[in-house]
């Protein structure tokens, strides 16, 4: 068996729930205003499920168009990976409902909760697969609803006001002429500032793993972040992950013709392109109408780049990612 040289991206999907939430919807029922909102994030609105709709839903409509983009039917996948860290249930993972959704029984089916680098982890899984002949088709999905996993309180107000919800998905596969693919990745991470931004439960570290006084009152329940930290590590490591890819392949960052950064924040990716001299014309940013979606993030603003016609054959195309963790990464490829 000849085993191919790279894999590529097949077909890219999205879905965002059709609810908008503006910064003044926010300014409703926190103490926030539009303003602040836009002044320290760029973003303008997110998306919101309608009550009890899970991540798994969204999903599953990114999946499918991917699918579609791609020219394959869900039985020729041979996996399927999702990225979340807001799964439908506690368990089992989203992928094992997504399979049963998408009518594969049987087909490899697993989760990679890495926060917001999980698209990009979850990218390089597929990879390794397809690459070493385990696969031949990947479903690769980031999908998240945060709506329901945020205070909607003045003590949160400096967390809340990011995040939306939504899903992309992509479908790699082996590269058809070798040359069209990823070309290099760069995974880190730093679990000595796991606390830095965190949600602490439930989990198993606590007996019993959900408290009694699991009320909406304690904030173990809800994200916490250190905001400022957080905000520097993120434009100090991404810049970093791309340069090491950069460097692996014997580029530059001028050769870089589409960057994809993760839409935690405006003022993040601004500082990241002036650090790589990559200005808004090489570079594609949503969060204004989406806020972070953290695993979504980058498969969503794929889809929206090709949509809009800004990624053609042949463009060096680099994807970076920072979050929780800390976990952070970079792809290349070469469209
Ligand atoms: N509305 C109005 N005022 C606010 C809000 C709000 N939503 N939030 C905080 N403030 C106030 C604070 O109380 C503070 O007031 P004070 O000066 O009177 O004390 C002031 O604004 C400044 O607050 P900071 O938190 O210091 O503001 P900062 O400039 O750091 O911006 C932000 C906050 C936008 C959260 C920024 O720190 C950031 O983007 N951090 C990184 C986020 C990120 O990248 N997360 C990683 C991905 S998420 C994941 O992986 C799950």
């Amino acid at each position: 068996m000849t085993l191919p040289r790279r894999t590529t991206i097949l077909g890219a999907g999205a879905c965002l729930p059709d609810r908008v939430v503006t910064n003044d919807d926010l300014a409703g029922v926190m103490d926030t205003n539009h303003e602040w909102i836009e002044k320290r994030s760029g973003i303008h609105e997110r998306r919101y499920v309608d009550n009890h709709e899970g991540s798994v839903p969204l999903a599953e409509k990114a999946a499918r168009q991917a699918l579609e983009q791609a020219g394959i039917e869900a039985g020729d996948l041979d996996m399927v990976i999702c990225a979340t860290l807001s799964q439908d249930v506690d368990f089992p993972g989203n992928s094992s409902l997504l399979q049963e959704r998408l009518g594969i029984p049987g087909t490899m089916a697993f989760d990679v909760h890495n926060q917001c680098s999980g698209f990009l982890y979850s990218l390089a899984l597929a990879d390794s697969y397809v690459r070493t002949g385990g696969a031949r088709h990947v479903l690769v999905v980031g999908s998240e609803v945060h709506s329901s996993g945020i205070e909607f309180a003045d003590r949160s107000r400096h967390v809340t006001v990011l995040f939306g919800d939504g899903a992309g998905a992509v479908v790699v596969g082996p590269s058809p002429d070798g040359e069209r693919g990823i070309v290099a990745m760069n995974l880190c991470a730093q679990g000595a500032y796991a606390e830095k931004l965190c949600t602490l439960g439930p989990g198993s570290r606590w007996k019993p793993r959900v408290r009694s006084e699991q009320v909406p009152e304690d904030i173990f329940i809800w994200p916490q972040m250190e905001g400022k930290f957080v905000f520097r590590h993120a434009v100090t490591r991404m810049t970093e992950a791309v340069n090491e890819v950069l460097e692996q392949t014997g580029h530059q960052a001028d050769d870089i013709d589409m960057f994809l950064p993760h839409q935690a924040n405006l003022r993040i990716n601004q500082l990241v392109g002036m650090g790589l001299n990559i200005g808004e014309d090489r570079m594609a940013n949503n969060i204004e109408r989406c806020g972070n979606t953290t695993a979504a993030t980058i498969p969503i603003l794929l889809t929206e780049t090709l949509a809009a016609g800004r990624i053609k054959t042949g463009d060096l195309v680099c994807l970076a990612a920072f979050g929780a963790g800390f976990t952070w990464g970079a792809a290349l490829l070469r469209w």
